[in-house]
């Protein structure tokens, strides 16, 4: 039998998880906590167990950087580098709010190649491969592409955000929310840093900004948005990079205006 490609394997290994995420969704859950507003559950780590077995059988060769898991990886270095968030929106997670993802991404001399982001609420994968476009597939199991919205008038425009742990970080969070919030139509916080950057690809919202991103919160949906024809930048417009903390994400057309309204650069 061919050795499954790494997409396949990243599918795979998303929907294992998933799967397991969903089946504790019901039950008590251990909920510990790692910090100032960072907590951890049972499902977060047994989801990565599953995550780690699948993949680094096939690719023992390969890195492995997840958020339970081992950080001091380096992203640049030359070797493919798996990028794994194993629980996206831990905290909707631990008061039962159904939103949240699993995310793995691959990533080469820092540069993403695969993102896969699956939720397991609504049997949703969300996948790409670079230069080859990004797709959903749903429960029907026929795979569709993604394309970003074509909103050109921020006045029509869903905005969403996410939080940061930080007060200070909040402040610019919330400072950029109220200039945004009075130029476009709406505004939501999602929860989940990848199902927000995923909805970009999908065209269910058309910008998206955040302010303390870890390399697991972003690396798949970004390459989702840039394979749906979206945009991904720093808040000043300069390229963003695997490792920047910092992003707005966008349909593209609306990148100019999102980026002036919010005024973070
Ligand atoms: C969090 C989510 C959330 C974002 C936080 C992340 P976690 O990830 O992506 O949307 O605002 O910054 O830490 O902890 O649920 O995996
Ligand atoms: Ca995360
Ligand atoms: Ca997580």
């Amino acid at each position: 039998m061919p050795h499954p490609s790494p997409l396949h394997t990243a599918i795979e290994a998303a929907i294992a998880a998933g799967d397991i995420i969903r089946r504790k969704f019901p039950q008590t859950r251990e909920i510990k906590s790692k910090g100032w507003r960072d907590i951890v559950t049972d499902a977060d780590f047994a989801a990565q167990k599953a995550i780690s077995q699948i993949i680094t059988r096939r690719f023992p060769d390969h890195a492995f950087l997840s958020e339970e898991g081992r950080h001091d990886i380096d992203l640049s270095a030359p070797v493919p580098t798996w990028v794994v968030d194993p629980l996206d929106g831990t905290t909707n997670y631990s008061h039962r709010f159904p939103s949240f993802c699993v995310a793995i991404a691959l990533a080469h001399h820092g540069e993403i190649q695969i993102g896969v982001v699956h939720d397991p609420m609504r049997s949703e994968t969300y996948f790409a491969e670079k230069g080859h476009g990004a797709f959903v597939r749903g429960v029907k199991g026929r795979a569709r592409p993604l394309r970003v919205s074509g909103l050109t008038d921020l006045g029509e425009a869903l905005i969403a955000v996410d939080w940061a742990r930080k007060p200070e970080v909040r402040e610019r969070i919330v400072a950029a929310l109220g200039r945004v919030a009075a130029e476009c139509r709406s505004i939501r916080a999602i929860g989940s840093a990848e199902l927000g950057l995923a909805y970009i690809a999908a065209g269910h919202l058309d910008g998206y900004y955040h302010l303390a991103l870890q390399p697991w919160d972003v690396a798949a949906g970004a390459l989702l948005v840039t394979e749906a024809g979206g945009k991904i930048s720093t808040p000043s417009g300069s390229t963003w990079h695997l490792g920047n903390p910092e992003a707005v994400a966008s349909n593209g057309k609306l990148h100019p205006a999102l980026l002036k309204s919010l005024a973070l650069g």
